[in-house]
């Protein structure tokens, strides 16, 4: 395996302020329970706060560093090319409708910056989706047609503005990009200051009914009228979400550069197969190029470090990049039909219970959308999405595939320190992680959602679950769900 160069974990997250909100202890009351502090938690909480409407977020780790903090946060309506596909599939209206929905979610994150001063490094860009093969052509144009068509603006042009040949790009000016860790941060701030309360490291492990809803930690428990299960992929539903969306995981790089507009915009393929994601940001130290690698399924595949050597070579043969700074993978939930699932699954058998999950890795507008129109609902306001983003809809039986651990290992002695590996014993299958002093770690490799077994992802150091991409850290804690419980500890 070659070495990997730049530091593990986000640059977002590594710039803005850290949190110390306490962990929940005892029993409290709320009007409403929000569980994840992303930015559809967030965005509900705030706005619920804004109304002056009682809530309590509980974030399992800290607020705003999971998928919201690990994206390429571009806030835009462009998510490559799904116009014209949402109006041939789903029809005018809902098309229209996600075009409204992405384009309140934009308006309601530039507003929020602005009305409570955000220090969020948002700067406005345009957005580009671009092909280097001239037969797409003629899609970009069509593309172009059907966004106009839906009340937005996109133009078809010859050329995107990058330092390497192409055939030409989809255009929306007037869109932008942000530091998502910085933005979260103080949005969870803006959340206190309106008198709604925030608990960190306090993973839910229950959600139960009683008289009212009630939602366990190992430290207390809230009880509520509506909990909100904003947790990227449901961690409780009365409707199964895990088999209705697919998670995919990208290796993302950040590189030192010189010229802060070393490319002016925001860049993307058409192409999802070889994808790649372009944009600029800054850490501490100055600018940054981010790149985005092809999308593979969580768990699926056995040595993420290549994707990451590979799209460092990519970079450096196609645009002026200095040192590697960072490198993170990130994960998202996609749905068949390319638009979230969002709202109250069984209104009737569990009422005030909603969900939101399958942003399709546009979640930054998405999730904001669906935010307002969760908090709307639990206020009785008119929520003209909900259809759109109905969470019961049909979906096809095969789009969601489970995998198989990636990594099993003959022998222990394979393990070499700082990796991981799955042996396959009598009494099952057994995860074990060597730290960088040669000491064997080993636990189940049963995945504690529903029992597959986890695979070691060698570049971020985690076990990747490749059912329904639950992430564990080295020592089985949980960092992603629908798990909500480590994996166990076996000698
Ligand atoms: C590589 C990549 C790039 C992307 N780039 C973009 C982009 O440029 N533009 C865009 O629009 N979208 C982008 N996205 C998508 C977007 O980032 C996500 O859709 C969005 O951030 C999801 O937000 P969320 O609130 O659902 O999840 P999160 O931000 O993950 O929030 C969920 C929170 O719930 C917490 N949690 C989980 N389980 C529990 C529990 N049991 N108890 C308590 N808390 C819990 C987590 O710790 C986390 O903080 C990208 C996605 C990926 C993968
Ligand atoms: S995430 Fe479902 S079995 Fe692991």
């Amino acid at each position: 395996m070659r070495a990997l160069s730049g530091k593990p974990g986000s640059c977002w997250v590594a710039t803005a302020e850290p949190t110390g909100y306490p962990a929940l202890e005892g029993s409290v009351h709320a009007e409403t329970v929000v569980v994840g502090a992303g930015i559809f938690g967030l965005t509900v909480a705030l706005r619920l706060a804004e109304a002056g409407r009682s809530v309590i977020v509980l974030e399992g780790l800290r607020v705003g560093r999971q998928v919201t903090g690990r994206s390429t946060a571009k806030i835009t309506t462009q998510h490559r090319l799904i116009y014209r596909e949402l109006l041939e599939k789903l029809g005018t209206e809902r098309a229209r409708a996600y075009a409204e929905a992405n384009k309140a979610g934009v308006d309601c994150i530039k507003d929020w910056i602005a009305d409570y001063g955000i220090a969020c490094d948002l700067e406005p860009k345009p957005a580009y989706t671009y092909t280097q093969d001239p037969s797409l052509r003629s899609a970009i144009e069509a593309e172009a047609e059907a966004v106009r068509s839906l009340g937005l603006h996109a133009e078809a042009i010859d050329r995107a503005p990058l330092p390497f040949d192409n055939a030409g790009a989809l255009l929306f000016r007037d869109q932008a990009q942000f530091n998502p860790a910085m933005y979260l941060t103080k949005l969870a701030r803006t959340v206190g200051d309106r008198g709604g309360r925030i608990f960190e490291e306090s993973r839910v492990r229950f959600i139960g009914e009683a008289s009212r809803w009630r939602v366990v930690t190992d430290g207390g428990t809230v009880h509520a009228e509506n909990v909100v299960v904003a947790t990227n992929m449901t961690v409780k539903s009365p409707v199964g979400m895990a088999n209705r969306t697919q998670p995919g995981s990208h290796t993302v790089m950040a590189f030192r550069v010189k010229d802060p507009a070393v490319i002016d915009g925001m860049f993307i393929t058409v192409e999802e197969e070889q994808s790649r994601s372009l944009r600029t940001g800054r850490d501490a130290d100055g600018p940054l190029l981010l790149a985005l690698g092809p999308r593979f399924n969580t768990g699926q595949e056995g040595d993420v470090a290549s994707r990451f050597a590979e799209l460092e070579d990519w970079t450096r043969g196609h645009l002026p990049v200095g040192e590697t700074v960072w490198r993170w993978c990130n994960e998202d939930y996609d749905t068949a039909d390319r638009v979230p699932y969002a709202g109250e699954p069984a209104p009737e058998k569990a009422p005030g219970f909603y969900i939101a999950t399958g942003f399709n890795a546009w979640g930054i507008s998405n999730g904001t959308a669906v935010g307002m129109m969760i908090a709307d609902a639990i206020m009785g306001r008119p929520t003209p999405w909900k259809a759109l983003y109905d969470p019961t809809r049909p979906y096809p039986q095969d789009f969601h595939t489970s995998g198989e651990s990636q990594s099993v290992v003959e022998r222990v002695g394979d393990i070499v320190p700082g990796h991981g590996g799955v042996l396959v014993t009598d009494e099952g299958h057994v995860a074990a992680w060597r730290d960088e002093a040669g000491e064997l770690h080993t636990f189940s490799a049963h995945c504690t959602h529903k029992g597959c077994t986890v695979t070691w992802n060698n570049a971020d150091r985690t076990w990747d679950c490749p059912c329904h991409g639950s992430i564990f850290a080295p020592d089985g804690a949980v960092i992603h769900g629908p798990a909500r419980l480590p994996l166990s500890p076996k000698q």
